[in-house]
């Protein structure tokens, strides 16, 4: 099964620059522990701007052009056949972003760990795709130098009018 974890401001913005737009270490901390001794899936350019390693972890880049270099990683050539080929696997395998690679996995997950940060990013350029029928489990809110967020974990209705669940508008 494929989850997504992301963190984005008050207008689904998840980028800028090529890079997070914010330094929040509670953040940082919370991947790690979710994804660790899983596999975790980025986008060529994400995994670009990584700049420790991720110990503990089966890392997967998908990238159409680019050849292996430098950090261990698995290469996915085609990410489309990647989420067809694995949307029954009964591991959980995270997405990591970045924002071509959400928009492709958004359909194939169910699960979605969600940062919701309290910010108004200026000059975003990267950004989460309209989400709907998601149904929140847990939500924990944080606050770190000054900047509030809140932890969600989050089911999405994969099948259509089955919907049962609270609808929420993030
Ligand atoms: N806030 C968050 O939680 C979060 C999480 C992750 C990323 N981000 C941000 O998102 C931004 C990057 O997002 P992005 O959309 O520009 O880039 P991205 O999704 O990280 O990577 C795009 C790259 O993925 C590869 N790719 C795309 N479609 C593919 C396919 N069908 N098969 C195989 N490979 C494929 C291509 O690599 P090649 O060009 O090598 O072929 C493409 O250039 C950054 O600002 C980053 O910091 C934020």
């Amino acid at each position: 099964m494929f989850s997504i974890i992301v963190a984005f401001d008050k207008n689904f913005c998840i980028g800028a620059n090529g890079d997070l737009p914010w330094h929040i270490k509670q953040d940082l901390r919370h991947f790690k522990e979710l994804t660790m001794g899983h596999k975790v899936v980025f986008g060529r350019k994400t995994f670009d701007s990584i700049k420790k390693e991720l110990p503990g972890r089966v890392v997967y880049v998908a990238t159409k052009t680019r050849r292996k270099a430098g950090k261990p990683y698995l290469v996915i050539r085609d990410f489309g056949k990647f989420l067809e080929e694995n949307k029954n696997s009964d591991e959980e395998i995270f997405i990591a972003g970045g924002e071509q690679i959400y928009k492709m996995a958004l359909p194939y997950v169910k699960k979605l760990y969600i940062t919701q940060i309290d910010l108004e990013v200026q000059g975003g350029d990267a950004f989460f795709p309209k989400i709907e029928n998601l149904k929140i489990i847990s939500k924990k809110d944080c606050v770190e130098n000054g900047v509030k967020f809140s932890f969600l974990e989050c089911e999405r209705e994969i099948a259509k009018n089955c919907d049962t669940g609270t609808k929420t508008k993030l």
